[in-house]
């Protein structure tokens, strides 16, 4: 993957017309969709679920549905969000038995979709290293997982570039994804870094204009 793509979050959309809003960011020229799904006990806050990203597939926007799990038990659920539609499904390292997560990950696989994991700001990055040859991404969290709008959180910045060193000393090939506070000018760090994919909701949603706001994080 050499271009960066940006993966704008719903979170931060509009509900009462998703459509648009999603449609603003097509003509932005994006390719993937974040969806925050939020159980009110992993995080402090509820956001949206399975018929939510169901309808949306409905939709035919021809994006990669990437589906970011911040629930306490996301292997009751694996299978509704993949049937629901996720193309990349990724569960948080902090709600797994790190006996089980080689399980998680063939089973996603075995339905041909993609898996990542995310780790908190206080979780570290090392504590994926055992699984890094069998993901397709790890989801890096700049902010505390639970709202948009925050600040972004530079320590962040240190696990990107381990993980870009990681990958290339062992010729893996994961995304490297980053989610949290991300704008005009931390999207440049993350780059630098060696992030791959962008995942940012208020500075792209709350813009006025979606599209340049799009492209002032390619860029
Ligand atoms: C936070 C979510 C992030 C958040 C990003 O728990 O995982 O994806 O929506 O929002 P911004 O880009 O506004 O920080
Ligand atoms: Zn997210």
């Amino acid at each position: 993957m050499s271009k960066v793509e940006i993966a704008p979050s719903i979170l931060s959309a509009d509900f009462k017309f998703l459509d648009k809003d999603i449609k603003d960011i097509i003509k932005a020229g994006v390719s993937y969709l974040h969806f925050d799904v939020m159980d009110g006990n992993f995080v402090d806050n509820i956001s949206f679920g399975i018929p939510v990203l169901k309808s949306l597939k409905e939709g035919d926007y021809h994006l990669v549905f990437d589906v970011h799990l911040m629930i306490i038990d996301p292997k009751k659920y694996l299978l509704d969000f993949i049937n629901a539609g996720a193309d990349i499904i990724t569960f948080h390292y902090e709600t797994v038995n790190a006996k089980e997560i080689n399980s998680l990950i063939e089973l996603v696989h075995r339905y041909h979709k993609h898996v990542g994991i995310s780790i908190k700001p206080n979780t570290d990055v090392k504590v994926l290293d055992p699984f890094l040859d069998e993901l397709d991404l790890v989801l890096v969290m700049s902010v505390e997982p639970g709202f948009g709008g925050q600040k972004f959180m530079e320590p962040a910045l240190d696990k990107i570039s381990y993980l870009a060193n990681y990958k290339k000393k062992h010729n893996l090939n994961y995304i490297i994804e980053v989610d949290g506070g991300i704008n005009e000018l931390t999207s440049k760090e993350c780059i630098i870094a060696g992030a791959n994919v962008l995942v940012a909701g208020s500075y792209i949603f709350k813009s006025n204009d979606r599209e340049a706001a799009v492209r002032s994080l390619m860029q």
